[in-house]
């Protein structure tokens, strides 16, 4: 069994990629750490905890991470996720709180206690850059990155950038010149496994946390027909998680990442050396190809397991 942190801004694709790992008995989800990105620190930590209490697994500790970027200002991603950061159910406020500690504590204190520990990024990579930056040495202890973010080609904040390493430009720049194994799963690659809507009726059916993931995906989907026009929407994150349970699903090579830490236009960009131009040390496993209806089948499978 891997033994998971997922460090998280939930967020609808987040909550779905929160669900599949605790559907997953491949994973120990060790704890959730909350961050900024998506939408403010407090209704990520709230929406964090609004899906543990829907599913009873309060158990699933969750801290705290950081309140907004290391250099810029905060920037939610409301016209995706809406005001609550997971507009479309109707989840009750939480009754439990966040656990006690900053989040990059908790982190560091797992990392320690648990060898081949795998943190799953999938909102801007603050608390991992602050993790990197407060516990010096810390990264020969961290088995692997797998983390949602970057692009080789295209962006979805800007032309150029994907919103979590835009988010955190210096954050990201942190964790990819770590050293730490990384694991780029971008959008190359979750915007060719569409979670389409005749999957989604599937689960709609299937017990309610089948009618939770349906109610979240109609919103976000609403917003993805409009921007884009496609048939489906990306459930980036749950991707991420998939990853980690299993490696077939993202063909990945192994290259050199840059993250533009400049300004815009530029700014959060991932410059992804596919063809080996610069002679620069590959520092990242980067998704470049995926079986997009094997994903989904399977996440959908997972998802319907939980009633
Ligand atoms: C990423 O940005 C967020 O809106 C999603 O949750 C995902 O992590 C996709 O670019
Ligand atoms: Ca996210």
């Amino acid at each position: 069994m891997t033994k998971i942190i997922l460090d998280t801004d939930p967020g609808h694709d987040d909550a779905i990629a929160l669900l599949l790992a605790l559907a997953s008995p491949e994973l120990e989800v060790l704890g959730v750490t909350t961050v900024s990105g998506n939408q403010t620190l407090e209704k990520t930590t709230a929406n964090a905890l609004k899906i543990l209490e829907f599913v009873e697994r309060t158990d699933v500790p969750v801290h705290v991470g950081a309140p907004r970027p290391l250099v810029r200002e905060q920037w939610a991603a409301a016209y995706v996720h809406g005001e609550s950061g997971l507009d479309g159910p109707d989840l009750p406020d939480p009754k439990t709180d966040p656990r006690k500690g900053h989040a990059i504590d908790f982190i560091a204190a797992q990392v320690e206690e648990h060898d081949g520990l795998v943190l799953v990024p999938v909102g801007p990579l603050t608390n991992i850059g602050l993790l990197l930056a407060k516990y010096p040495g810390i990264e020969s202890r961290i088995a692997r990155i797998v983390l949602m973010g970057g692009s080789i080609a295209e962006g979805n904040v800007t032309p150029a950038a994907e919103f979590n390493i835009w988010a955190d430009p210096e954050a990201a720049h942190r964790v990819f010149t770590s050293g730490i194994d990384v694991t780029m799963v971008g959008l190359d690659v979750t915007h060719k496994a569409l979670l389409l809507t005749d999957k989604v009726d599937e689960l709609r059916a299937a017990g309610r946390v089948g009618s939770l993931v349906a109610q979240l995906y109609d919103f976000y989907h609403e917003r993805h027909v409009r921007m884009y026009g496609w048939e489906g929407s990306p459930v980036h994150d749950a991707l991420a998680v998939a990853h980690v349970i299993r490696g077939d699903f993202v063909e990945t090579e192994h290259r050199h990442v840059q993250v533009d830490i400049g300004p815009e236009p530029g700014r959060g960009r991932t410059y992804v050396d596919l063809w080996k131009r610069t002679g620069n040390e590959p520092n990242a496993h980067v998704g470049v190809g995926v079986n997009g209806p094997g994903f989904t089948q399977f996440l959908v499978q997972r998802l319907a397991s939980l009633g």
